[in-house]
Formats: C-alpha cells, sequence, structure tokens
C-alpha cells in the first residue's frame, strides 16, 4: 500500500504474476520506476530482445540494453519473459541474405536460427523463465494457416517445430511460449488450435501460448471469445499467459484523430471492460499463469503510433502523470 493505494502485484499474488513490456528509458524515468517497483513483479523488454535489436549484424550481439532490464529484473525479484526470437517482424535482412546478397538456403537459415537461440538462451539462462519462441506465425486472411512470412518460405512450415526443438535444447528449463495476436478471436482460434494440436502430437515441446491481449473497448464480443479461446487452449493441456495487455480507447478501424483526452464516460467504459477481463483472468487462474501489460503508463504506450501515426491512446491502468485511473481501481477492488 503507497499513498493509499494497493499494489496489483500483491491483490494478485495468489492469482499469476503481474508484468510490464519496459523500455530501457523506462527504468530512467522516476514516475514509470516507482510504478513497476510497486505494482508489478514481472518484465518483458519491450524491444530490447528482438532480433534486430539484440543481434543486428551476423557477428554482432548487443546486449546491453536487455542485460540492464534482466539486471533490474533480478534486483527487485521479478521474474523476465523473453520476447521474442522468431517473427516476420523486426528481424534484420542479413539473416535472409547469403554473403552475395541471394536469399540465404534452407540449411543456412537453419543454422542460423540455431546459433541465435542458442546464444540467447546461454546468455540468459536461470534468468529468463519463460521464452516467446515464435511469434505471430499464423496467418490472418482465411483459408491459410501460415503466415508467409520469410522463415516459412525459405525453411517451410517445419520452422516453428525446428524452433522449439532448438530452444528446449538449449535452455531445458525455460517455458517454451508460442505467441499471437487476435488468437481469441474465432477466425484464428481454430487455426491456431489446429497449429498447435499437430505440433503437440508430434511431439514438439511448447510449454504454453501467449494471448497478445490487445485489445479496444468496443469489442461486444472479446469476453465470450477470451472464454471459448482459454478452454480450447486448455484443453491441449499447456499453460496460457496474457502476455500484451492493453485496452485501446480506439476501435481498430477508427482512425479519429480529434480526440484528444479521454472522457470520464471512455475511463468509465475501459473500466468495465478492464474488471470483466480480469473476473475472466482470476476464473481461470489454474491454466493463466502470467497476466503482462504492454507497458507502465499512458506516457509511454506503442498505441500512440499504432493503427494510427501519432495519436495519442490511453490503454493502461496508469494515467500520463502515471496516476491510477478507473481501470486500476476496477481491478483491484474485487473483494
Ligand atoms: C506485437 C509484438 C510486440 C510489439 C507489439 C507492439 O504484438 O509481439 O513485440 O511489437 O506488437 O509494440
Amino acid at each position: 500500500m503507497n499513498n493509499g493505494i494497493k499494489s496489483l502485484k500483491e491483490i494478485y499474488r495468489d492469482y499469476f504474476p503481474i508484468g510490464a513490456a519496459v523500455a530501457v528509458e523506462d527504468l530512467c524515468d522516476e514516475g514509470q520506476k516507482n510504478l513497476l517497483l510497486e505494482h508489478f513483479n514481472s518484465l518483458t523488454a519491450e524491444n530490447a530482445m528482438k532480433f534486430e535489436r539484440i543481434h543486428p549484424e551476423e557477428k554482432n550481439f548487443v546486449f546491453e540494453n536487455s542485460d540492464k532490464i534482466v539486471e533490474f529484473a533480478i534486483k527487485n525479484n521479478m521474474k523476465i519473459r523473453g520476447h521474442t526470437f522468431v517473427w516476420h517482424n523486426q528481424t534484420p535482412d542479413w539473416v535472409f541474405k547469403d554473403n552475395s546478397g541471394n536469399r540465404v538456403s534452407r540449411e543456412l537459415l537453419i543454422e542460423r536460427l540455431r546459433l541465435h537461440i542458442n546464444a540467447l538462451c546461454e546468455h540468459y539462462r536461470g534468468k529468463v523463465y519463460a521464452w516467446d519462441v515464435v511469434n505471430e506465425a499464423v496467418e490472418d486472411k482465411e483459408d491459410h494457416l501460415f503466415r508467409e512470412s520469410e522463415w516459412y518460405q525459405i525453411i517451410g512450415e517445419e520452422y516453428i517445430e525446428l524452433a522449439f526443438r532448438i530452444a528446449r535444447e538449449a535452455d531445458p528449463y525455460a517455458q517454451l511460449y508460442y505467441n499471437d495476436y487476435n488468437n481469441e478471436k474465432p477466425y484464428k482460434l481454430e487455426k491456431t488450435y489446429k497449429l498447435l494440436k499437430e505440433l503437440l502430437d508430434k511431439g514438439t515441446p511448447i510449454d504454453g501460448i501467449g494471448i497478445q491481449g490487445h485489445w479496444d473497448i468496443h469489442d461486444s464480443e472479446l469476453f465470450d471469445n477470451l472464454k471459448r479461446a482459454i478452454e480450447l487452449y486448455a484443453s491441449l493441456g499447456i499453460k496460457i499467459q496474457i502476455t500484451e495487455l492493453d485496452v485501446s480507447m480506439f476501435a481498430f478501424n477508427d482512425h479519429r484523430r480529434d480526440i484528444v483526452a479521454p472522457s470520464r464516460e471512455m475511463l468509465e467504459v475501459q473500466a468495465q471492460v478492464y474488471k470483466k477481463l480480469f473476473e475472466i483472468f482470476r476464473s481461470y487462474k489454474d491454466v493463466i499463469t502470467s497476466v503482462t501489460f504492454w507497458g507502465i503508463s499512458d506516457k509511454h504506450t506503442w498505441k500512440d503510433n499504432f493503427p494510427v501515426k501519432n495519436r495519442k491512446d490511453w490503454p493502461l491502468l496508469f494515467d500520463e502523470e502515471q496516476k491510477p485511473k478507473p481501470a486500476f481501481f476496477s481491478v483491484t477492488d474485487f473483494n
């Protein structure tokens, strides 16, 4: 309890760890840092462990920023989720090119995948307890299961299984997750379930699924979709983590720019959405093993640039002044 405000991580102590995605800059901002220390007991590097940041050139690993985040977490008794080895985004071009600038061969790409995962696992063994091994491999378009990423085009669908097997060998104690967005929505749930089932049936070492949770206050089907998804994924015998939670004030196709501050009503609707989400998370605490927000406070959120560039959004529990919003109280007052 600080200034009469309850601590999120304390309230959820018997449920699941509460995480936040952080940038190194957050650790230098007193307000952000204090919120982390008071309310969160798990961290994800927002960008610092992504391929382009941590392995920008073939022979060059840059661990500096992610090490700072990891050291901060360890010093303050926080868990660390690793994010992410294999993704179609934020992966440098060199990965997919050979020395003559042509498309890399399948064999060489698999070798690079192995070297990358081995190096990160070795560096963070015993520190990172869970890795998002593969991120966003399922296609959004109907009738297609796999996203046509370069990983897929060059290696084939086997890249997913390979990544998990390499990771398990490199760190037998880390939990391994498949992470994606919209994977609670029916169109993607079916595909993801099928993919995971096939992989698990082949003995692929997948411990859990990450439901990113980039949601908004206007999705009336969210709660039913989410419950159905949790039950279906749990039926595979795997763990579930909410890995990138935020609840935008804007529906995805709403590109308005004229809202400069959230109205009282918007804040109230957001609080109700968060309240129902956390009711669902609590009721599935046996399978949900972590809930991580994609940010700390509205002072710094990727939603300020997505899907509309340079438009302020307010998707988190703390406002731009780092004060608790109605949504904070709606998820902490439940007894
Ligand atoms: C995806 C990725 C995250 C992050 C967000 C936006 O969900 O998994 O790493 O890039 O987009 O910040």
